[in-house]
């Protein structure tokens, strides 16, 4: 008897789903000879797996089966409990009935796009902006609306102007407020309020996603743009992964308005019907001291500046005068552009042969129209390796460039 063999006959969205860049370029980087500025990985070497390994101790000898059983869909009642006091710390009125937990902050991108999004919906977004978003957002086929941003994030009067002549306005405004991947770059904070005004008036909601705004290198945190909006005008993403460890897969999603929240715990009981309770009992009895959680960021962030400094070091060293960079007080990514008519994608070709790679820019274009960029991680490596990858980074731009 015939079997069905392919051709499938496939969705038409998974045209649009193309692998990442990204994730292609980490089989590149399993060569433990290539240096690598291109994942967004932490520092591996700072996990707490002692602390995280008493952690679930702990949660084996409390919790037995429970920790091993189906659960809510939302999320255990005290890791939603720990993550609205956190947040009410930093001055949002935030409580635990608001918190959605998901399966990474990736998670929450797909649910919110889910819940918003038809084919043809409009997503205004910064430009450039965060390509794991724009590939969460591509499955549900909508357009973009990219948004100038600057040295100081997303410029409000360009906002404005979007807004204003958009037709159809878009659905919601998708933002990295906080050492923004890729750029680095963060909101200033006088424009904060001015955004949230300014999407309010045009009726378009805000999806605010901070995986970074925890890693501080010169300040306290400043509050979440949730903190300046009316109930529901921001939805905001906040995940572990960076604070903590990314393996854990532990974030969260804070839905103000409850028949919003509704909607996505729907949507996500039909994606996963929940996140793993005993990962989440781990992460919060990890957590739960605040003052072992705070002693670790303390870590984090003393590690993270000094391999800033040694990138930004290593490139006034290494690279010709049409290299600029920023300096990020913040994050795990600065920006660089290349200048003299380089383009990074040929670039990255030279790079690799060189033994080091990073991510090209233009996939974090929606409209792939800039080639002159690249994202460079600085948070994955010590520092003499980051000072021999941007010596092999500078070679690579020389060849190319004179
Ligand atoms: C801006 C941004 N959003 C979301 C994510 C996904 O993070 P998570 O590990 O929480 O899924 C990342 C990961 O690098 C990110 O940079």
């Amino acid at each position: 008897m015939d079997i069905l063999v392919p051709p499938y006959r496939l969705a038409r969205r998974v045209e649009r789903l193309k692998p990442s860049t990204i994730r292609e370029m980490l089989k590149v980087t399993q060569n433990p000879d290539v240096i690598s500025f291109g994942g967004g990985l932490p520092a591996a070497e700072l996990f707490p797996v002692a602390d995280v390994s008493a952690a679930q101790d702990r949660v084996m000898r409390a919790r037995g089966a429970a920790a091993l059983q189906y659960s809510v869909t939302d999320g255990v009642p005290e890791l939603r409990a720990w993550v609205a006091n956190r947040l009410r710390r930093d001055g949002v009125a935030v409580h635990a009935d608001d918190v959605i937990i998901t399966n990474g902050s990736q998670q929450g991108l797909d649910l919110y796009a889910r819940v918003f999004l038809d084919p043809g919906d409009v997503v205004a977004l910064e430009n450039p902006s965060y390509l794991g978003a724009i590939q969460a957002f591509d499955a549900f086929e909508p357009d973009y609306l990219a948004v100038a941003s600057d040295a100081h994030g997303i410029v409000p009067e360009a906002l404005e102007t979007a807004l204003g002549a958009a037709d159809p306005k878009p659905k919601f405004l998708y933002l990295i407020p906080n050492y923004q991947n890729p750029t680095g770059n963060t909101l200033a904070l006088e424009r904060r309020a001015q955004v949230v005004a300014i999407c309010a008036r045009h009726g378009v909601p805000i999806l605010e996603d901070d995986p970074y705004g925890e890693i501080t290198f010169a300040r306290e945190p400043w509050p979440p743009l949730l903190s300046h909006a009316s109930q529901g005008a921001v939805t905001y993403l906040g995940t572990g992964s960076k604070m903590v460890a990314p393996g854990l897969r532990v974030a969260w999603m804070v839905v103000t308005d409850h028949a919003l929240r509704e909607r996505i715990v729907t949507a996500k009981q039909g994606a996963d019907l929940h996140s793993s309770p005993y990962t989440q009992y781990v992460f919060h009895a990890y957590v739960e001291d605040g003052s072992r959680l705070d002693a670790h960021l303390d870590v984090v962030r003393a590690t993270y500046r000094a391999r800033r400094d040694a990138m930004t070091a290593a490139l006034a060293a290494e690279m010709p005068a049409h290299v600029r960079w920023n300096v990020p007080d913040g994050g795990m990514f600065l920006w660089a552009t290349v200048g003299a008519g380089i383009d990074t994608e040929v670039l990255f070709e030279h790079a690799v042969r060189d033994g080091v790679v990073f991510v090209p820019g233009r996939p974090f274009y929606p409209a792939k129209d800039r080639g002159d960029g690249m994202r460079l991680n600085f948070s994955a490596m010590p520092p003499e390796r980051i000072a021999e990858g941007i010596a092999r980074l500078g070679r690579a731009v020389r060849h190319l460039g004179g």
